[in-house]
Formats: C-alpha cells, sequence, structure tokens
C-alpha cells in the first residue's frame, strides 16, 4: 500500500539501540541495527506522513524526506520522543531501549589493576519511554505502538507488556544473536489493545512496516 493515506500526519519513530557509557571508551549496548525503524520511517513518508526519525546510534544511510534526530543514551532517546510527540498523531518505538545504565560513569577510562578482582557494575533504571507516552495522550486521539524483542514464551510475554505499557498495538517479534537484529527480514504478530491479533509472514522489514501504518492508519481514521 504506498497509498498517501497518512498525507497530513505526523509520525515519529524511534530506531536503533542506546548505548549506556560507563567510562569515555566503554558503554551497555544491543545489536539493533536501527533497520526495522527506518523501514517504518521510508514506508511512512512513502505514505504521505511528515515524519520525525529518533535514531540511537544508527550507521544506515538517511532516509530522504524525513527529519532525523540523532541521540546515544535512553535518557536522550526521552528527550527526543517527548518533544517530536507534543504534535504527533503516531509514534512507533521500534528502538531498542535500555532499561537499566550503569549508577556511575567514570570520567576517565576505568583501570585494570593486576592484585585486584574487577569492581562490579551496579545499574540503575532507565525511563520507560513508551510506558510515559502511553499514559500522557499529550495529543488526543494519538495512535501509540511499541515493539516487543522477546526470546522465549513470545506471544505470552507480548500480551503482558502489551497491558503494562498500555499502548494501542505491540509488535511482538522473536530476537536471537543473529534473529531479526541486523536482517533485511522480520515475522511477527501485531497485538491490539482491542484484542485483536495480526500476524504478518517471514518477509521484508517494510512489508511489516507497512502492515503498521495500516493498522495505525485504520485507529486515526
Ligand atoms: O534494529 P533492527 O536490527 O532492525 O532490529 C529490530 C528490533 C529487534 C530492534 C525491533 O524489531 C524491536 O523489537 N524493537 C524493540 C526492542 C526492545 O527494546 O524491546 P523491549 O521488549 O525491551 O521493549 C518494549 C518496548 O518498550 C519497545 O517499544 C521499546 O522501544 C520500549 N522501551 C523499552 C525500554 C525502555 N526503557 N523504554 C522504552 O520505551
Amino acid at each position: 500500500a504506498t497509498a498517501p493515506d497518512l498525507a497530513g500526519r505526523h509520525v515519529v519513530v524511534s530506531a536503533g539501540g542506546t548505548r549506556e557509557p560507563l567510562d569515555p571508551v566503554r558503554f551497555l549496548g544491543n545489536r539493533s541495527s536501527g533497520k526495522q525503524g527506518y523501514a517504518l520511517a521510508r514506508t511512512a513518508a512513502a505514505r504521505g506522513a511528515r515524519v520525525t526519525l529518533v535514531a540511537a546510534n544508527t550507521a544506515l544511510p538517511d532516509p530522504a524526506g524525513v527529519d532525523i534526530v540523532r541521540v546515544g543514551t535512553a535518557v536522550e532517546l526521552r528527550e527526543a520522543v517527548l518533544a517530536a510527540a507534543r504534535d504527533a498523531d503516531a509514534v512507533v518505538m521500534a528502538a531498542a531501549v535500555a532499561d537499566f545504565r550503569p549508577s556511575v560513569y567514570a570520567a576517565g577510562k576505568i583501570k585494570k589493576k593486576d592484585d585486584k578482582e574487577p569492581e562490579p557494575i551496579t545499574l540503575v533504571r532507565n525511563p520507560d519511554i513508551l510506558a510515559e507516552v502511553s499514559g500522557d495522550r499529550v495529543r488526543s486521539g494519538q495512535v501509540i505502538v511499541g515493539f516487543a524483542a522477546e526470546t522465549d514464551d513470545v506471544l505470552a510475554n507480548g500480551r503482558a507488556k502489551l497491558k503494562r505499557k498500555g499502548c494501542d498495538l505491540l509488535v511482538v517479534n522473536e530476537v536471537g544473536e543473529a534473529k531479526t537484529f541486523g536482517s533485511e527480514t522480520n515475522e511477527a504478530v501485531v497485538l491490539g489493545a482491542d484484542g485483536s491479533e495480526t500476524p504478518v509472514p517471514h518477509g521484508p522489514k517494510e512489508a511489516l512496516a507497512d502492515t503498521v501504518w495500516d493498522l495505525v492508519a485504520e485507529r486515526l481514521a
């Protein structure tokens, strides 16, 4: 579907993976490439939307006709998403956001001390951006979409996550070291807060993106 059914709409898409720094040279990160989020941004632009793409640590070519905001950490991603969400019709959170960050940032590189065991890394919670935008609904009729990256009990975990986060749609996909992360393809079930379930067969990330926009467009209409 490339009908301009999103013309006049502003959509926000997050993509990529946050990096939570330990010191100036090291971080805690994840395997997201940003490809699924970029596919969502490209397809939304093709369907006529004004698109703000909040990209965390991606190394992909800039999609044409899309406004890009680059971020590093979950806290930066939150700032950028909340700012763009103020006048958005839909927010789609495809980024892999770290739930925790190191509790201490060392201003200098952490040194190895030959005679000592390493210090344990302690973590603190990051803000839950999807739950926050779902709870706030700064604009009436806003459609909020989350993703759930699961390795086991995929659908059961997805259903619980949909309730917990309070979003309208949750795209449940299975991930592994080389599954979904970085690949050109994906396979998912899109769960609706209204109880709907839309299976999307294995195929290009653009195809899943178009199904997400079909479901968003229905809810905006
Ligand atoms: O980038 P690719 O290589 O193409 O891979 C795509 C993908 C696997 C990253 C993508 O399809 C995907 O599943 N993205 C969501 C990854 C994720 O963080 O899932 P989660 O189950 O941990 O989080 C659930 C949802 O809450 C997500 O929408 C996430 O953006 C959001 N979240 C999570 C934690 C947090 N602190 N704030 C959030 O908003």
